[in-house]
């Protein structure tokens, strides 16, 4: 269909990020060191991305990980969601303390498919990280880039769909392009209140390969489009059989058991990440 009014710089790029064919995505988050440091599984960054690259579809990361960890052959192997917003640390109680790290014009420099924003809503810090939203998608729309808003949350806050809707429907006025929150019960409303956005599931805590496929699972039978996982990947004994298994269900809709299958027939090949 040709739609004379269509953005294509925005939908190029949303197409290499959700895979048109299915509108699903398998994007790893490996963004944690911006303020964690030297994380289990993410302590040898380069390793890390070299192993598990070819199984997802998007690399969620920093500019200093685009810049040092990614093989010299890889480069443009996978789109980057680049990581723009930072400024703390986990030393620091109230993490919702950041601000704009790096400018669009750095982000198209990088060829980043997208860039994205965490806002805390709820937060002391609320409205300086929504106005860190906001101007980012200002500036990044200007270029066709889509912005994606990631719904941190604090210590303090609950995970339920009054508060994850809310912060979600506040990503969406405030025009991002894809929204990032965590899966809650009922999470097909939420899906629907901020339709058609695309929403990706964040992982969380490490928890069990059984426990985090039933969550990919219910997350894409409420339709999201798919997960933006990290831990409950590189910090399994099997990250490789992790990441695969969870294609299968974003993209070949597998149920958990049969999930758990490819999971099981990687494991004897298994090695941890550092
Ligand atoms: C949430 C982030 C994280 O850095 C990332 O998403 C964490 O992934 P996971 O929870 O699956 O380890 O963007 O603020």
């Amino acid at each position: 269909m040709v739609n004379a009014y269509l953005d294509t710089g925005i939908q190029s790029r949303m197409n290499r990020i959700i895979n048109p064919k299915d509108n699903r995505v398998v994007m790893f988050a490996i963004d944690h060191p911006y303020f964690q440091g030297p994380t289990t599984g993410l302590r040898n960054m380069s390793k890390t991305i070299k192993t598990l690259l070819p199984y997802c579809d998007c690399l969620m990361t920093t500019r200093g990980a685009v810049r040092n960890n990614i093989a010299l052959e890889d480069v443009g192997k996978k789109p980057i969601m680049l990581r723009v917003t930072g400024g703390n640390s986990v030393l620091n109680e109230e993490l919702s303390d950041e601000k704009l790290t790096v400018t669009i014009k750095e982000s198209i420099r990088m060829d980043a498919a997208g860039v994205a924003v965490s806002v805390y809503i709820g937060s002391v810090n609320q409205q300086q990280t929504i106005i860190n939203l906001t101007e980012m998608i200002n500036q990044a729309e200007e270029y066709g880039i889509p912005v994606l808003a990631v719904t941190a949350v604090g210590k303090n806050m609950a995970r339920d769909l009054r508060y994850l809707a809310l912060a979600s429907r506040i990503c969406q006025d405030a025009g991002a392009r894809i929204i990032k929150t965590y899966y809650c019960e009922d999470f097909s409303k939420l899906v629907d209140y901020v339709s058609p956005t695309p929403v990706v599931v964040a992982g969380g805590k490490y928890t069990s390969p059984p426990d985090s496929l039933q969550m990919v699972h219910n997350s894409m039978e409420a339709g999201a489009v798919g997960v933006d996982f990290g831990r409950n990947i590189f910090q399994d004994d099997n990250p490789v059989g992790m990441i695969k298994s969870i294609g299968s269900i974003v993209h070949e809709n597998y149920t958990v058991n049969e999930a758990l299958e490819i999971y099981n027939a990687c494991l004897p090949a298994a090695s941890k990440l550092d």
